[in-house]
């Protein structure tokens, strides 16, 4: 098929959910992807903060096409090597007990709802099942999650919502405990807001949160989708914190580009789930597990002091770009304030000139590869300050 079929095909026989940019891909190395006209891309995206090591990494292709060779699925009747070597790098790598696999982010968000209702309601009655989340949060599209979700435009016309959900204002630890009342069992959070506006939660206020939760034994759920698996310079961005979550969820950066996720479980919560009470067909998949099991053995500490070293140059960068109000988030999540420019028609703008960028409400989004050098960054920072110069027609 020729790009011109593929897209007028695509708009026949798939529903009608994604406004897509006029390029059809059709392969990729590195931070780079081919468009069917054979036109490179340099990608600020990663597809969504999921190709942590970029496109078709050779130890990552090697690893999943060995696997798939050998055997692509079973079943969760079975043992098998993959799931449980990605299982035991992830237990060592945050040093939490023990792990569920899945297939999505919001697939790990609605486990991780689960058992923190399953953990109160067992200790403490039925009635304790209350989930606290944030104003601006992003935890899925399924039901559970879009509840969970602090947006209301994710909530129109899919009512009604699951019962038990309240929203506090981020970073306000005033209105975090008006909301908490003797029914909470959990506080659910992103660390950095992703598709919030790329904004990390104070210091001070997690400190606060946490010691609330301590106290109180509610559990707290950290949503690393986006912004685990060395997205931010740290292996999760709760590292940053000094904190320890009693739930951990991630999907996105730890398959390297096939589809997974994951809930880790803390001390607390270890044992909350028992035979029959949770399952996926695919999770543990061992081609997953596979490409999994290879990310996670390259986020080593100069792996994460890349990352950390390169976003810290992102942002000097962009903040004397003509055109930047200010750069929010850390590692190489980023989010840029724009002075007067809309996010949408830059993002536009800059995949017409090879560059692939998100938005994050009225800012640009930045989720390059994890193994993305400072050339490469330097390259597409002129494609966006080309597309923010005053003359340039957006
Ligand atoms: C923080 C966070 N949680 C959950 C999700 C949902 O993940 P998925 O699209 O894999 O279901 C996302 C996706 O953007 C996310 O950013």
């Amino acid at each position: 098929m020729n790009s011109e079929q593929i897209k007028q095909q695509e708009n026949a026989y798939l529903a009608n959910t994604y406004s897509r940019y006029d390029v059809v891909v059709v392969s990729g190395k590195g931070v780079r992807a081919k468009g069917a006209d054979g036109r490179e891309y340099l990608d600020f995206t990663s597809g969504i903060g999921v190709n942590s090591l970029g496109y078709c990494d050779p130890g990552w292709v090697r690893a999943v096409s060995e696997q798939v060779a050998l055997i692509q699925h079973t079943s969760n009747l079975f043992y098998t090597e993959p799931c449980t070597k990605a299982a035991r790098r992830m237990i060592e790598l945050t040093g939490l007990n023990n792990m569920f696999f899945g297939n999505s982010g919001a697939e790990a968000n609605e486990g991780a709802i689960k058992a923190a209702r399953k953990y109160s309601h067992r200790k403490y009655g039925e009635s304790r099942s209350e989930i606290v989340t944030l104003e601006g949060s992003f935890h899925g599209r399924t039901m559970a999650t879009i509840t969970a979700t602090g947006q209301d435009a994710f909530h129109k016309d899919y009512d009604p919502f699951l019962q038990g959900f309240s929203y506090a204002k981020m970073n306000d630890i005033a209105d975090l405990k008006a909301k908490i009342t003797g029914r909470t069992c959990a506080i659910m959070v992103e660390f950095v807001q992703g598709e919030g506006g790329v904004n990390p939660l104070d210091p001070e206020y997690v400190k606060e949160m946490a010691a609330i939760c301590a106290e109180n034994d509610i559990l707290l759920i950290a949503d690393e989708v986006q912004s685990g698996i060395g997205r931010t310079g740290r292996f999760m961005s709760y590292e940053y914190y000094g904190v320890t979550p009693d739930i951990v969820t991630v999907a996105k950066g730890i398959g390297g580009g096939l589809p997974i996720g994951a809930i880790v479980f803390g001390e607390k919560t270890k044992d909350t789930f028992e035979p029959g009470d949770h399952g996926s067909t695919y999770g543990g998949n061992p081609v997953a597990c596979a490409g999994a099991d290879y990310v996670l053995s390259r986020m080593d500490e100069d792996f994460l002091a890349n990352v950390r070293e390169v976003g810290e140059h992102f942002r000097e960068r962009l903040l004397r770009t003509p055109g930047v109000a200010g750069v929010t988030g850390v590692g190489l999540m980023i989010g840029v304030e724009l002075t007067d420019k809309k996010a949408a028609d830059v993002v536009k703008t800059c995949v017409e000139n090879g560059l692939f960028l998100l938005t994050a409400k009225d800012k640009l989004r930045l989720l390059p590869p994890l193994i993305i050098t400072k050339e490469e960054a330097d390259e597409g920072i002129d494609i966006i300050a080309a597309a923010l110069d005053k003359k340039h027609a957006v």
